[in-house]
């Protein structure tokens, strides 16, 4: 049952309002671009960014649902709604768009939280997220820059902007972005 590029576009578009549609371009653009420079597979990145943010907009009840019915990640449910989508997201993918890629279905599983010891793929889809040409929010430039950098200083750039607005509005933290960050910063001090 696989998709083609083609299709795969026009059914994920379908699900979601068109600027989340335009974020998810330049989602895919950025994708492209980050594989090419870093080493990565580009078509795998770009399938990734396609399908990243399928669940963005199913019914916060739907997402609940889908995670109690599959044994997907209970501690989930604990956190912040704007979370669920990336693992609804990745099980829609597979049982919906048989993605059979490992590497692609935990790119779009860990595209907002991150994790310890994220693979390339990962790393890429989480970047490109953050630092695609739509986005504009404080802080942003800086995060491209040191995309230019490493990858992972990208992401420690864009983990450390979550969690400082996190910490400013006295939200709660997903513990998984921490790990990924100090995971990253441990990297990057091992380079030095
Ligand atoms: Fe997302
Ligand atoms: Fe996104």
């Amino acid at each position: 049952m696989a998709f083609t590029r083609e299709a795969l576009i026009e059914s994920v578009s379908a699900q979601m309002p068109e600027k989340r549609w335009k974020h998810t371009l330049g989602v895919m653009e950025s994708s492209v671009k980050l594989a090419e420079r870093y080493g990565g597979d580009p078509v795998r990145a770009e399938t990734a960014a396609i399908l990243h943010d399928v669940a963005k907009y199913w019914p916060v009840e739907t997402m609940k649902e889908i995670i109690e019915q599959n044994g997907l990640s209970a501690e989930l449910l604990k956190y912040d709604k704007q979370l669920w989508h990336a693992e609804v997201g990745a099980f829609v993918a597979e049982k919906e768009y048989g993605i059979t890629d490992p590497g692609v279905l935990g790119a779009i599983k860990f595209h907002t939280s991150g994790r310890e010891n994220m693979s390339l793929l990962e790393k890429i889809v989480c970047l490109a997220d953050y630092i695609e040409p739509g986005r504009d929010f404080p802080g942003v430039d800086d995060i491209r820059k040191k995309a230019k950098v490493s990858l992972e200083e990208g992401l420690v750039a864009g983990f450390d902007s979550t969690i400082s607005l996190l910490l400013q509005k006295r939200r709660i933290v997903f513990p998984l972005t921490v790990l990924a960050r100090n995971d990253l910063v441990r990297i990057l001090e091992d380079k030095r």
